[in-house]
């Protein structure tokens, strides 16, 4: 499919020289997210804040209106979060993981345990802030890369079930469904689950909330396979979603289509009083929470333009065909591929380099210095962590390497270029090498973590 929109604007990118590239990375330390994005080719480092945003979202900010309480424009962002999600009061923050803060700083206590799908390393984050413990039920086919199911986004209600009599109910102060499943994929969950992990919320009268950053996305494939939806809009697939819901956390800078924003929706008044009330002390006024009016308009906007059927049909096929061209180069990918990005099975792609060695971070690097591409490594440089009793390192099941694709951005020539460029890099992946942190942040250590190369000789199973 062709893109659904033309050009009104243009980024001119800066052609950039391996050694340049090389030289930028020593001085990163070879962590990705420290190299200037000017030198990037392609940068496919993340969709979230990346989207281009349409001329009626631009137009939109000049319709700004900047008074510090009651902006017009925040009646219309939360009109059209109503609209969408259903629920009835809306808190604007200005992204994703503010909302979860001031959520889970609410609601959630020292010794609680938060389940969900598989928890964004930001959510569980702070639950972990909170002194509670994030849970990760997915289902089992979302942790085997090359199985392939419709829904591997999916959280097993048999598992919840069981985590929640285990723990006990007053112990579970919400559940957490993250649609789509980013960490495990950009998987989709079904609305037949949503119902099963109802029906377990209600047994044992827990809320369950949405982390509902790419829920447009989820439900094109809901509509695409989910047996009865194929004729739906997007929009009521999304209510019918959303309904079983008491409330979700959004970061805005998905599938709001805008560059910052983010809000918390959701229908019971007593945590809403405990939200706003840090809301004030952490993020603004209860009508912007740290945006601007203009900020509030583009959301409202982009909120609509993500439902439209042309868009989303371009969008996912767009993710798609990037999958497929690296499959037919025999590139290991994680299967079927998500709504917003393709994922490498850096483990199946660098069978040579040990998870200790950080092998997602090592094709991350080599990306980047052969090819001006950035991608982010989703395993055990972000995910992987000691046993507190033992000090053993434990490593996620996954290593993957996310190639995320910002909407409305790259031509499908720029990604035909990035196909390409990983399915030379498999060809050479002998000669790629391990890794090995030099300093690391107590937490969330991937995002300033330094690295070095291992010599050919330091790495015990390099060919
Ligand atoms: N939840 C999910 C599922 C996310 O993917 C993200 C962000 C957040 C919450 C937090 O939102 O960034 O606005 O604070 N994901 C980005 C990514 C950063 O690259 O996947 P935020």
């Amino acid at each position: 499919m062709r893109e659904p929109y033309r050009i009104k604007v243009v980024e001119p990118l800066r052609r950039v020289t391996r050694e340049e590239r090389e030289r930028l990375l020593r001085e990163a330390g070879l962590n990705i997210f420290a190299v200037p994005a000017e030198s990037c080719a392609v940068d496919l480092l993340t969709d979230s804040g990346t989207s281009a945003m349409s001329d009626r979202q631009w137009a939109g900010l000049m319709t700004g209106d900047e008074s510090y309480a009651c902006s017009r424009n925040f009646y219309r962002f939360r009109d059209a979060v109503r609209d969408v999600f259903g629920y009835p009061i809306v808190i604007p923050t200005h992204q994703g993981r503010a909302a979860e803060h001031l959520l889970f700083a609410s609601v959630v206590k020292p010794g609680d345990v938060v389940p969900s799908n598989t928890h964004f390393d930001t959510t569980r984050a702070n639950v972990e802030h909170q002194g509670a413990e994030a849970r990760d039920l997915v289902v089992d086919e979302g942790l085997d890369p090359s199985c392939l199911h419709p829904f591997k986004g999916n959280l097993d209600p048999v598992k919840l079930d069981r985590a929640i009599r285990e723990v006990g109910r007053e112990r579970v102060p919400l559940v957490m469904l993250t649609v789509t499943n980013n960490s495990g994929g950009g998987q989709p969950v079904s609305i037949a689950n949503v119902r099963a992990v109802r029906e377990v919320c209600d047994r044992h009268g827990v809320p369950l909330f949405f982390d509902a950053c790419r829920f447009a996305e989820n439900c094109w494939f809901i509509r695409e396979r989910e047996p009865g939806w194929a004729k739906r809009s997007i929009k009521d697939i999304a209510r019918e979603l959303f309904s079983y819901g008491d409330g979700c956390t959004m970061s805005a800078k998905k599938d709001a289509l805008v560059n910052i924003g983010g809000f918390v929706a959701l229908k019971d008044a007593a945590w809403a009083e405990k939200i706003t009330n840090l809301l004030i002390l952490f993020e603004g006024f209860l009508t912007y929470g740290g945006l601007a009016g203009r900020d509030l308009e583009a959301i409202a906007v982009g909120l609509t333009e993500v439902l439209d059927e042309d868009y989303l049909a371009f969008r996912v096929g767009q993710v798609a065909a990037l999958g497929e061209q690296l499959e037919r180069a025999g590139v290991p990918i994680v299967k079927p591929v998500g709504g917003h990005a393709v994922y490498v099975d850096a483990r199946a792609f660098l069978p040579h380099i040990p998870q200790s060695q950080f092998p997602g971070q090592a094709l991350v690097v080599a990306l980047y210095r052969e090819f001006g591409i950035r991608a982010v490594e989703i395993g055990s440089l972000m995910f992987g962590s000691r046993d507190p009793k033992t000090g053993e390192p434990v490593y996620p099941r996954l290593e993957l390497v996310r190639l995320a694709i910002p909407r409305r951005v790259y031509t499908n020539d720029h990604l035909r270029y990035v196909a390409e460029s990983v399915a030379r890099l498999f060809r050479e992946r002998d000669r790629l090498r391990g890794l090995r942190i030099t300093w690391e942040a107590p937490t969330l250590r991937h995002f300033t973590a330094r690295l070095e190369e291992l010599d050919a000789a330091a790495a015990p199973a390099a060919r």
